[in-house]
């Protein structure tokens, strides 16, 4: 199994990279070749990182190599997770990168490359998630590039969701495990739009346990809107443990059937699924079939409050996606 990691010698992958190597994430006894690439001045800091993976000694890892190219990376790749790319909070050109769609401009040409290259080179069933923000355009232009439509792209919203349900587990005093069917639609930005009307915890609909508008409308979703610019705040750099255990668990997601009567949560192409406008990456609530294909579940109950918020993301995903029409 080929697993190709961009960023491999940056912070999320230094979390990542190990939950991968643990048994029962992929569906597949057969031992991982995994391909690390990273840009070449990181390269000296990359081979750091193989020293301590080998000393690891995975028994789920047949080998692990290192590219400064992603021509030759995703050469048969079965999985590819883009991570490798620039955050927020820094400082370029003496001006502070606030939000992930300033990034765009930044990391929006490393997913035309690589998108290229894994439409090529990849397998034919090959599962693409992207991290690197802003996550659901670079999945667009990535997408977009690979000019292949056999093979599986996703923009990370799973962080999203396992922030919700951190919340909402506080909330109701109920383990995270009880909670099903939360939703994360949209953008992986301060438009997203966490569904709670849907969401069910221990049978029982969350949004009605909860019974206050209230706290829904200005506390909860602004809290999951904006835990990634809080963490910014308090640790001086964006979210990276967390993070790595969101994308381990959307390949878990993926590889795995999904329990009976939950989702995960990821973003893909619409299809103009809850009126999201077809043609953006948005997220939505997917279940796998464990054979390597996912789909949209399509029967969630959307109020008023839910489509305006829908609305709100949609167009925001819109104005990103004409930001880059050069690239798509
Ligand atoms: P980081 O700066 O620690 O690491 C990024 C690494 O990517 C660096 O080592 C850099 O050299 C490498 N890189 C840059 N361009 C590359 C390219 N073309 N090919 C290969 N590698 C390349 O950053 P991080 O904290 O690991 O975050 C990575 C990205 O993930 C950022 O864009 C961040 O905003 C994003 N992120 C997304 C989510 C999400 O929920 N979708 C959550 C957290 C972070
Ligand atoms: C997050 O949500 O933590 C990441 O997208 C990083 C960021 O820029 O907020």
């Amino acid at each position: 199994m080929k697993v190709v990691i961009t960023g491999a010698a940056g912070q999320i992958a230094y979390s990542l990279i190990p939950f991968l190597c643990e048994k029962g994430v992929f569906n597949s006894d057969e031992r991982l070749d995994l391909n690390l690439v990273e840009i070449p001045q990181a390269m000296g800091r990359l081979d750091g990182f193989v020293k301590e993976l080998e000393d690891s000694a995975y028994s789920t890892v047949n080998s692990i190599n290192t590219f400064d190219n992603i021509q030759n990376a995703v050469v048969d790749a079965d999985w590819c997770l883009l991570v490798g790319s620039i955050p927020r909070g820094i400082v370029l050109n003496g001006k502070e990168i606030k939000e992930r769609s300033d990034l765009l401009q930044i990391n929006g040409g490393i997913f035309t490359e690589q998108g290229k290259a894994i439409g090529t080179s990849a397998k034919e069933n090959c599962k693409i998630l992207v991290v690197g923000n802003p996550a659901n355009t670079n999945a667009l232009i990535g997408k977009h590039s690979s000019n292949n439509n056999s093979q599986l792209w996703m923009a990370m919203t799973m962080l999203d969701a396992l922030r919700a349900k951190a919340q909402l587990s506080q909330k109701l005093n109920c383990h995270v495990d009880d909670i099903y069917r939360l939703a994360i639609f949209g953008n992986h930005s301060p438009t997203m739009f966490p569904d709670l009307e849907n969401t069910l915890v221990n049978g029982k609909n969350a949004y009605e346990e909860i019974n206050d508008h209230e706290w829904v409308e200005t506390e909860f979703l602004p809290k999951i809107q904006q835990r990634g610019a809080e963490i910014i705040k308090a640790r001086g750099a964006s979210s990276a443990s967390s993070a790595a255990r969101a994308a381990c668990d959307t390949v878990k997601a993926v590889e795995h059937p999904t329990r009976s009567g939950d989702v995960f949560n990821a973003a893909v192409m619409s299809d103009g699924a809850y009126g999201m406008p077809e043609g953006i990456f948005s997220g939505f609530p997917l279940i796998s079939n464990g054979d390597g294909s996912v789909e949209i579940v399509r029967d969630y109950n959307l109020s008023p409050f839910a489509k305006a918020g829908l609305e709100k993301t949609a167009n925001e995903l819109l104005e990103e996606k004409d930001l880059v029409k050069d690239l798509i």
